[in-house]
């Protein structure tokens, strides 16, 4: 490896060749990326580089990243829907910046700021969810609520769909929808049920041949290829649930906080859960946050009384900066109504995906709500080219197709997306709830550029295997 900016330190007569903060920050993309396979990730390196992810970005300001030559892209990935202000939101920086004068981590007391965004939380969140118990990420959350589930139910399986994300550590994954994920660690938790995605009857089914702790399902399966289940699919779910006297745990780390155009996305149906899990957006893209939030009457039954106080906990779950970063992201969506800016904003995009789905046969389907939308492509087929190229072709059009577009649209176009992790035929485009119409009609515009192009999926694979 080339010569990097190393700091020599000592300890105890031991000498250490530290990067630090500085050297971090001056080493060049290729050195970076070379770390990044030795120590992070060989793999994960070689499937972007291939994908043309793998540039040095060095500015990000709201929707706009600027690479090391000072080019702007605009980012329509959005942290997987943890941006919802886009990157540096100055207001949000600025909170956690006054929050800095408190203890921030300082267990065992009555910690800084976690009441007040309990509080918070529970204004915002439908009908009576009330208590909040914090972590710092989506599976997390998850983790909480299935044991908060258990704990009050006693026993019982968790009934869960299939195409499901809620998070990677054993619990989420236990109950997530994809084998590729799930059968490298088997055994998992035992006593679940898998159903289809949006089957009522099958969750009816589930509910009568099992005694059910609860039912957790996202309102629209984010990885799982943004799939909006059929209308009226969660409110019959909260009548079965409460029917056969098991929970329903809505996952929304995802759609929650106005990414689907309303705060939360079971208000489109006006159904309450008895525990919603909550992560993303609610760090504002500055803090990394997670939050389970139950009605008292579950929670009091899983951990109500001294006894059951310290049942579940977290070291870092609520400190006073990721608190203020959920309290100053909270009011600057109410303030600012970005979940109706997120409708309005949604509609327009979607609109324009659907003119394209109607020129261009390559695009199966345009779907999703607000400012969660899916561009599935049709699955390509790998044929005399994979032939020519020794099965390269195959082993990345199989699955990342839609990352092929998302390479052309990055290199061409300066327009970040990604695919999403359950269907990676499905491109997501999640951007900040704050995006403007400019900046839709520009990936409109792309896309048709690519599209018109003639660019059918050899050319596109071809170009991703030349770079
Ligand atoms: C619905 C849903 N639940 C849980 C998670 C896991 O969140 P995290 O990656 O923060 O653990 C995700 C992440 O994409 C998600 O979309």
């Amino acid at each position: 490896m080339q010569e990097l900016n190393i700091r020599p330190s000592g300890t105890e007569g031991r000498t250490y060749s530290l990067l630090g903060v500085d050297g971090a920050l001056s080493l060049t993309q290729s050195q970076n990326s070379d770390l990044f396979a030795k120590y992070v990730n060989p793999g994960l390196k070689t499937l972007l580089s291939l994908v043309g992810f793998d540039r040095a970005f060095t500015r990000a300001q709201g929707i706009e990243i600027y690479d090391e030559e000072g080019k702007r892209y605009y980012d329509f990935l959005g942290g997987y829907g943890s941006l919802p202000f886009g990157h540096a939101p100055k207001d949000i920086l600025e909170a956690v910046d006054k929050a800095n004068v408190r203890p921030n981590l300082l267990q065992a007391q009555i910690p800084a700021l976690q009441s007040a965004l309990a509080h918070d939380l529970a204004e915002i969140t439908p009908g009576d969810l009330e208590i909040t118990f914090f972590s710092n990420s989506g599976t997390e959350a998850v983790e909480a609520a299935l044991k908060l589930a258990r704990g009050a139910q006693g026993d019982g399986v968790f009934v869960h769909c299939e195409g499901a994300f809620h998070g990677k550590t054993l619990g989420s994954l236990s109950v997530g929808g994809r084998e590729k994920y799930k059968k490298p660690f088997m055994p998992l938790l035992s006593g679940t049920v898998q159903i289809p995605f949006g089957d009522a009857d099958a969750l009816e089914q589930a509910l009568k041949s099992n005694k059910v702790a609860a039912f957790i399902v996202e309102p629209i399966q984010g990885e799982g290829g943004v799939m909006v289940p059929p209308e009226g699919y969660l409110k019959k779910a909260r009548e079965l649930t409460s029917r056969y006297g098991a929970l329903l745990i809505l996952d929304e780390v995802q759609t929650g906080f106005g990414r689907t155009g309303k705060m939360f996305a079971c208000e489109h149906e006006d159904v309450v859960p008895d525990i919603i899990c909550l992560a993303k957006a609610l760090g504002g893209g500055v803090m990394p946050i997670g939050a389970t939030v139950a009605t008292r009457k579950v929670w009091e039954k899983a951990y109500g009384g001294l006894s059951r106080a310290i049942l579940h906990t977290s070291t870092f779950g609520g400190g006073a900066r990721a608190c203020a970063a959920g309290l100053a992201s909270i009011q600057k969506l109410v303030n600012e109504n970005l979940p109706a800016h997120a409708a309005e904003m949604g509609e327009y995009f979607m609109a324009g995906l659907r003119t394209l789905q109607s020129r261009f046969k390559t695009i199966e389907e345009v779907r999703g709500k607000g400012l969660l939308i899916g561009l599935e492509f049709k699955k390509p087929v790998g044929g005399i080219l994979d032939v020519l190229t020794a099965g390269a072709i195959n082993k990345v059009s199989e699955e990342y197709f839609a990352a092929l577009v998302a390479g052309e649209l990055v290199k061409k176009h300066g327009i970040i997306t990604a695919y999403t992790l359950n269907n990676p035929n499905v491109m997501r485009l999640e951007p900040p709830l704050t995006v403007q119409k400019e900046h839709i009609d520009y990936v409109l515009n792309a896309l048709e550029h690519i599209l018109a192009g003639n660019r059918g999926f050899f050319s596109l694979a071809v170009s991703a295997l030349r770079r």
